[in-house]
Order: C-alpha cells, then structure tokens, then sequence
C-alpha cells in the first residue's frame, strides 16, 4: 500500500504533536512539516508563535462543555505517560505538584477533573495562602519546510493526500482560511532562573474582582527557569511589554507563595518578559475534516480533481489526542 502524504501547517505544540504521534500511531503515512516558525528559531518569542510563551502546565479549565473536557482528560493522560519516563532533559515534560487557589470559592464547583488527576485532594483551610478561600491539589505536569505561506493551499503538492491544519493563531489571516472566529487572549509573563535546581511545583491563583480576569502563576522549566504570570486580556493583540504590569505580577507571585524564595533558599534573577497571543476560538477547538478542491494557481494541479483535505484544528489551550481525529483519516 503506498503511504499517504500528510502535510502538517504549523510547528507549535499542536503541529509537533499532531506530527509526532502520527508517525508513531499510523505506520502508513509520511509527514511533512510546513511551518514560519519552528522551535529553534530567533522569532519564536515573535506574536506568530504562541508555544513559546505558555506557562505549560496542565489545569482543568471550568467549562461545561464535556468535548473540550475529553480533549484536556487525553492530553493530561499523554503528558503523565511522557513525564513519568523520567526524560524532562529530553521532553522538558515532568511530575509537579500543582495547587490551583481561588479568593471565592466558586459555586457549583466539582471539579470535573477530579478524578481525572493523580492524588486529587481540597486544601485544608491551613495550608491555604492569605485571602485565598478554596485551594485543590494534585499531580500535574509542565510541559521541514521554513516558510511563511500565504494561502492555505500552499501547503498542497501534488501527492500530498491530506493536510492538517495547525496553524494556531496564523489561522486568522491566512487566505484560505481567515478564521473569524479566532481572537487573541493576551498574555504577559516574566521569566525568572533559580542559580541551582529546579522548583517540583506550580501554582495558579483565580483573584476575584467580579470576575477572574486576573490570573497569578507560578510554573517552573526542568532547566529551573520559572515563569511568573500573568495577564488574560480579551481581544488585544499587543505584544510590547508593559514593565508596570509586569512589576505587579512578580509582586502578586511573592504574595501568594511567601514560601517561594524561602523553599528554593537560592537566587532568582530576571531573565526576561514574554508576551504571547492565546489563540482562542469561538465555538471551541475545530477538529474535522472538510473536502476541498484546491485553487491554487502555481500548484499543478489538475483543474476539478478534488484533493482530499483534513483540516484537524486545536487553537485552544490544550493538546488534542491525535487519535480523536484518526477515524477522519480512513
Ligand atoms: C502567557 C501564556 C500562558 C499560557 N499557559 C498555558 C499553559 O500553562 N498550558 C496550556 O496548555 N496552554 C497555555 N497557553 C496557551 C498555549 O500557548 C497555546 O494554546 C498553544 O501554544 C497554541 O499552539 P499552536 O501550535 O496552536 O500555535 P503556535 O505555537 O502559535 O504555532 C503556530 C505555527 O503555525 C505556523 N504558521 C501560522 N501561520 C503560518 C503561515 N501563514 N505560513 C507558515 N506557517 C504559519 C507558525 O510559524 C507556527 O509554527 C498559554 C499562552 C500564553 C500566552
Ligand atoms: C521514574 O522515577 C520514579 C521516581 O524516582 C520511579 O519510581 C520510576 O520507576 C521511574 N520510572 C522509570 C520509567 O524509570
Ligand atoms: C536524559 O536522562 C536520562 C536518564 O537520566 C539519560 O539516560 C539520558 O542519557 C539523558 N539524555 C540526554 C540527551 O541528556
Ligand atoms: C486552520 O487552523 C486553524 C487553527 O489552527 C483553524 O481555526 C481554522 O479554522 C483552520 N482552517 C480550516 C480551513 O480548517
Ligand atoms: C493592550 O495591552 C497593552 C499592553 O498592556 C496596553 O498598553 C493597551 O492599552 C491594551 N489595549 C487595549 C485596547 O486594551
């Protein structure tokens, strides 16, 4: 049986996972990666790449919404599988304890993960920080073709049987696609480095002010870089860095974890500020296949002979299981 060409637009998270598990799960098929920007690259702090400026950890979003919650409950499976290989100086995936604080506690508040995550548990009212109502605790973990195109069918060569579309926030200016329902959540982070190991845990603060708007984390690198956020601003695309606001998230960190320079007993020094943009999309990560005829003049292709396109799309802030979309593969 000849294998099936996949093209794969994008090398962020998503493009490199959809890539990698492929070749592991499917025997029949080659890839190859068409992205602007790759890991490696100078240009991977620019606003075209989100993967560079996530926290990267894995926390239950709240949502009612039990799709969304299959997709996070896979990612988090994959990722407990990758960290406990004990390989974080080759995956930068590892076991963290994570706490996750709210000033109110929230209503109707299950969680849904709850029995999704290792070791769950509620926080006794002593082991919370000051103004924090309700905590949880449980185990969690962090963690080609170099080409700008201009029009989805770019990506289409003559053999290629299937593209999967990965292209993060790239989506909403590309030709061909231009999805409107994508906009930016912009986020700010500092980026600290402990002189000597790394920090086993992470935290995420919800503040209330009417909403939880605002967010402070904590999230540490295998390598003992730490990322201290953050900022969750709808709808701005800005990528300068705004140094007040950054002043008053590493002041939001101290004050939610007085332990953190005390446990690590070490050095922090500045390293640098991050500001990326969350592609996030209005009715949910898109995954599903779409047969199109491609257009695209300088492509030989023959006029009418429809090409077989699947467009497995994750903008939102989870790894999809790439299994969720294989059946679309047949
Ligand atoms: C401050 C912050 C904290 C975050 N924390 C977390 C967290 O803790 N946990 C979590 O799960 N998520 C987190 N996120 C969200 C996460 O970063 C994103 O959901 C994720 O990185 C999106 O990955 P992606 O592969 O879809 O897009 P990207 O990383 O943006 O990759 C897009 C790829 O497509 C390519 N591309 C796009 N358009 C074109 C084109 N026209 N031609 C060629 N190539 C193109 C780009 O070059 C790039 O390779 C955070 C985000 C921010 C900003
Ligand atoms: C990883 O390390 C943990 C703790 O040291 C150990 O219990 C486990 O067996 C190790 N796993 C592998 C695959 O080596
Ligand atoms: C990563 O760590 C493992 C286990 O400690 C070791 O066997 C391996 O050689 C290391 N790999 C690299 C690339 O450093
Ligand atoms: C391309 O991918 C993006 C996100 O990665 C998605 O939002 C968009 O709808 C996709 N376009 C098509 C035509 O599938
Ligand atoms: C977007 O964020 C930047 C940087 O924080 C800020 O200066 C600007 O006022 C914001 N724009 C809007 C429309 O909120």
């Amino acid at each position: 049986m000849d294998k099936k060409n996949v093209v794969v637009l994008g090398a962020g998270v998503i493009g490199l996972t959809t890539a990698t598990l492929l070749l592991k799960q499917e025997k029949g098929v080659k890839v190859h990666i068409i992205a602007s920007i790759f890991p490696n690259d100078p240009e991977a702090l620019s606003n075209e790449y989100t993967s560079a400026t996530a926290g990267a950890h894995w926390r239950g979003y709240e949502q009612n919404d039990p799709r969304q919650q299959e997709f996070e409950k896979s990612t988090y499976n994959y990722l407990w599988e990758l960290a406990n290989k004990n390989m974080s100086n080759v995956t930068g995936v590892m076991v963290i304890d994570e706490y996750n604080y709210w000033e109110k506690r929230p209503d109707d508040f299950g969680p849904w993960f709850r029995t999704v995550c290792h070791e769950f548990k509620e926080l006794e009212k002593n082991e919370l920080p000051d103004d924090i109502e309700f905590g949880i605790k449980y185990k969690s973990s962090g963690t080609t073709e170099h080409v700008k195109i201009e029009h989805l069918d770019e990506c289409v060569r003559e053999n290629t049987d299937i593209l999967i579309n990965c292209s993060g926030y790239g989506a909403k200016t590309l030709e061909g696609v231009k999805d409107i329902n994508l906009y930016p959540v912009r986020g700010q982070s500092v980026i600290m480095q402990l002189s000597q190991s790394c920090l086993d845990w992470a935290c995420f603060r919800h503040s209330y002010n009417g909403d939880y708007a605002l967010e402070t984390f904590i999230i540490p690198r295998e390598n003992g870089e730490v990322m201290l956020g953050g900022t969750r601003e709808k709808d701005n695309d800005s990528t300068e860095i705004e140094h007040s606001v950054a002043q008053k998230i590493i002041q939001r960190c101290f004050a939610t974890r007085p332990d953190f320079l005390k446990d690590t007993k070490v050095q922090l020094t500045l390293k640098g500020h991050r500001v990326g943009l969350r592609p996030y999309r209005n009715g949910g990560i898109r995954v599903e296949a779409e047969l199109r005829s491609t257009l695209y003049k300088s492509l030989k292709i023959v006029e009418n002979q429809a090409k077989k396109l699947l467009f497995a799309i994750i903008t939102v802030t989870q790894v999809l299981d790439i299994k969720q979309a294989m059946p679309l593969l047949n």
